[in-house]
């Protein structure tokens, strides 16, 4: 190892190479405490440049490099296993200047999403993926998983975002197309290849990113449904909005444990309602009468102005709320949304007979069927608990990872979920750009 760290710190500076356990603590376990392991060394390199340096004198010592960017990951695809050294991508920090004519700018994979989303914003324009943790995740971070939150309704996934990348290869070449070019016909694109790769083909430096407008008018409202149901029954009404930027889903607990963790009274009593729909209007001019005349016919609350924020601020709350009471049990699904009261029902009488005691919050993105399940003190229960979730959604036709990323957490169920071709097919391409297995083995494809 001691010639291992000589050769990182000729490539990046003593400074930049932490042995030191106290040092490298923090990038040793995911931000929910999930995922624990210890780490030889973490490197911080600052260029493209020396991550080459940096993959060139892992592979010379065949030594594997966990790429890692604001370690916000639910699914382990971050935190060091077996010995790898993390690369921390957190120098990346350069924000290009914004180009409001392309509606572009460049960003380093380090840059933060509330870094981003602010400095767009000083140029009236406006960066369309959010999402809790943006004070913390990055932009390298978001396109490896293919992030999504909120607004995907309006603007898509990262993978719509992304119009260009800077990656390192495995054997130390670096790819640049940072052009931007709406329209290019040259091939498939390695860039879009790139996008939900987890780190797994190549480590991404900096990103060419699709701005959009900024609507500085907002108005919010919190629906009360019967049911999942009633929620999904809305979703034709929603999408009729002109200005609709958000449509999320809390069942019941969601909203409670949210409140309480903030410390605020629930805007509508939690034990009222089986779910509860969070509507968001963005535009140019105020929103409020359109989505007032939606609510007209339901049972719910306005938010305008600060009670708006207070209101996300709830809906942003939830995953550190759960975190605060436990280690949980932590699913990313999705299924057509047709099929999401099925899930629930399936997953709540898998609950009562495996974890009875256990504590099920769910939430998440509902144009999208997108359901985050989480279980608190399910204990022995889980392993069964998550087999019984996963196969759920793909018997519903959904999937088991919708923005989250498949990481080390479901990497044994990727075949159950696209079928022995796909997965081969994704072997052959890994096996192509990095023969070694030098980048972020485990995650995505199991080891073989
Ligand atoms: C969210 O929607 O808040 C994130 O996906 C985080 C989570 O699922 O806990
Ligand atoms: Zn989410």
């Amino acid at each position: 190892m001691n010639e291992l760290f000589a050769a990182l710190r000729a490539v990046v500076g003593k400074d930049h190479v932490l042995t030191d356990p106290d040092m490298k603590s923090g990038y040793e376990i995911d931000w929910l405490r999930q995922y624990i392991d210890d780490t030889p060394c973490v490197v911080r390199p600052h260029t493209a440049e020396e991550v080459a340096g940096v993959l060139q004198a892992c592979a010379a010592a065949g030594v594997a490099v966990v790429p890692q960017g604001g370690n916000t990951g639910l699914v382990g695809g971050s935190t060091p296993r077996d010995g790898a050294v993390v690369l921390s991508m957190q120098r990346f920090t350069e924000l290009g200047e914004v180009d409001v004519r392309s509606m572009q700018v460049t960003a380093g994979a380090g840059v933060t999403i509330e870094q981003l989303q602010l400095h767009a914003r000083a140029a009236g324009l406006d960066f369309a993926v959010d999402w809790g943790a943006r004070a913390t995740a990055t932009v390298g971070g978001a396109v490896n998983t293919n992030a999504g939150g909120s607004r995907v309704v309006r603007f898509g996934t990262m993978r719509a975002q992304v119009m260009g990348v800077q990656a390192v290869l495995a054997d130390g070449s670096i790819i640049t197309q940072l052009g931007g070019l709406p329209k290019e016909t040259a091939g498939p694109s390695l860039v879009q290849l790139l996008v939900g790769s987890e780190g797994t083909l190549a480590v991404v430096t900096a990103v060419r990113l699709r701005l959009v407008p900024w609507y500085q008018h907002t108005a919010a409202a919190l629906v009360a449904c019967d049911s999942l149901m009633h929620a999904v029954g809305l979703l034709p009404a929603l999408r009729a909005l002109p200005n609709l930027d958000a449509v999320e889903v809390l069942l019941p607990e969601a909203l409670q444990i949210a409140c309480k963790h903030l410390g605020v009274k629930p805007p509508l009593d939690p034990a009222s309602a089986g779910a509860f729909v969070m509507v968001d209007c963005a535009a140019h001019r105020d929103p409020t009468d359109e989505l007032a005349e939606l609510l007209g016919s339901q049972i719910g609350v306005l938010a305008v102005g600060a009670q708006r924020d207070k209101l996300f601020a709830i809906r942003d709350h939830i995953t550190i709320a759960i975190g605060a009471l436990g280690k949980p049990l932590k699913l990313d699904v999705a299924v057509p949304v047709l099929h999401l009261d099925r899930l629930v029902r399936a997953v709540r009488t898998g609950l009562r007979e495996l974890a009875p005691r256990a504590q099920l919050v769910v939430f998440g993105h509902l144009a999208e069927g997108n359901l985050h399940v989480n279980v608190l003190g399910a204990g022995d229960a889980e392993a069964a608990l998550k087999e019984l979730v996963l196969t759920t959604a793909i018997d519903l036709g959904g999937t088991i990872s919708a923005e989250h990323g498949i990481g080390v957490s479901k990497a044994e169920w990727l075949e159950r979920l696209k079928g022995p071709a796909h997965v081969a097919a994704l072997r052959a391409i890994k096996g192509a750009l990095d023969p070694a297995g030098l980048l972020n083995p485990g995650v995505l494809l199991p080891v073989e």
